[in-house]
């Protein structure tokens, strides 16, 4: 039977897990999938109000991808020719797998990463060797090194979802120089962090940094990711591998926006890792969980044995955070996004409660 090859295909893809979506709750705090509420809801729908004055949506967005990028260019301070636009820094990273990446190319990562990221190499059959995070939450950089020439790609979010977890810059460019493949460092929380390795993008012909503004500008629904590389990938990834008109009208107009007020989230971004010491202060302050550093709006904690009674009493009262279940050595981990003052709020007061 001449279709049986592809019956056995769709029965392959079916045994694959996918990435799995948070829940859908309504009337929830939502404080699980790391977007930032802590931007006012007013400031995102000006932007889209204001964004129609340039909004032809009958017409292809012709010409928009390339404006756009000249705004991240203004924002980045990095040459337009060194960046390149996606439907979310999601949709960059599933380009470049399936473009770069093969059964044969082994990509060296953290056990954990970001989902999405190893959810992809899985549909693809690309084979990842994983580097487990310590005790303490930490990765060790000797193990990277010491694997390094088994890999053909380097993957790493930097500060990593979900344990918040960075390098330093010194260890991440030990790292990135002693690696001879193709360099991903995801960026997405580089906000939050205390350094970026955008710089390295000038002297390095096979690093591409990916950046999104679903985290720190606080426009996940908008779905726009960019990347930075060496301007010969840029090319060929617009050119030849991105589709010809990736993001929407809408996205793009308030995208520009949004990023001719980029001073604004930058505060925003200060006031999260503000909130973010108050949270870690807090909940270790109450001297029953493992609190964890973190770089990015997100804190990791452990709950041990209490775990589900704790995700669940929260979603009762109205607050939704990450289980995670076991990381490395670790049962009963959940991640809890850092919200709006008021938000964060509520969660350490639902929490202390719940302890009580
Ligand atoms: C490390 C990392 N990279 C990328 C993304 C996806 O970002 P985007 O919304 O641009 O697809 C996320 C979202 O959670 C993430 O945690």
């Amino acid at each position: 039977m001449k279709r049986g090859w592809f019956k056995k295909k769709v029965e392959e893809l079916e045994k694959l897990k996918g990435y799995k979506k948070p829940d859908k709750y309504s009337n929830i705090l939502k404080l699980d999938s790391n977007e930032n509420y802590a931007v006012k809801r007013e400031f995102t729908l000006d932007l889209i109000n204001q964004s129609q004055e340039n909004l032809d949506v009958r017409e292809y967005p012709l010409g928009g991808t390339e404006r756009l990028v000249a705004a991240i260019s203004g924002y980045t301070k990095i040459p337009s020719e060194m960046i390149g636009v996606g439907n979310g820094s999601d949709q960059i990273i599933d380009l470049i797998l399936a473009n770069f990446a093969s059964p044969e190319t082994k990509i060296l990562t953290s056990e954990p990463t970001f989902g999405f990221f190893e959810e992809r190499c899985k549909l693809y059959s690309i084979p990842t060797i994983r580097i487990p995070f310590t005790n303490r939450m930490t990765l060790d950089l000797e193990k990277f090194i010491s694997n390094a020439k088994k890999a053909k790609i380097l993957y790493l979010d930097s500060p990593n979802n979900p344990t918040g977890f960075q390098f330093t810059k010194n260890e991440l460019e030990q790292l990135i120089k002693e690696f001879d493949g193709l360099i991903i460092i995801d960026e997405a929380y580089v906000e939050f962090a205390d350094y970026s390795i955008l710089d390295l993008t000038t002297k390095m012909g096979n690093l591409i940094v990916l950046r999104t503004l679903s985290k720190s500008f606080g426009l996940a629904g908008l779905r726009i990711g960019y990347f930075v590389a060496n301007k010969k990938i840029v090319d060929v990834f617009t050119r030849v591998i991105q589709y010809p008109y990736p993001l929407n009208t809408i996205a793009i107009e308030a995208g520009i926006l949004a990023l001719q007020k980029s001073n604004y989230f930058l505060d925003i971004a200060n006031q999260i890792k503000k909130e973010r010491s108050r949270i870690i202060e807090k909940l270790r302050g109450m001297k029953v969980f493992e609190v964890f550093d973190s770089n990015a709006n997100f804190v990791l904690f452990v709950a041990h044995g209490s775990s589900q009674r704790i995700y669940k009493a929260l979603i009762e009262q109205g607050i939704l955070v990450k289980n995670l279940g076991k990381i490395g050595n670790h049962e009963g981990c959940l991640r809890v996004t850092v919200g709006s003052e008021e938000m964060n709020s509520k969660f350490l007061l639902a929490i202390r409660d719940l302890l009580t």
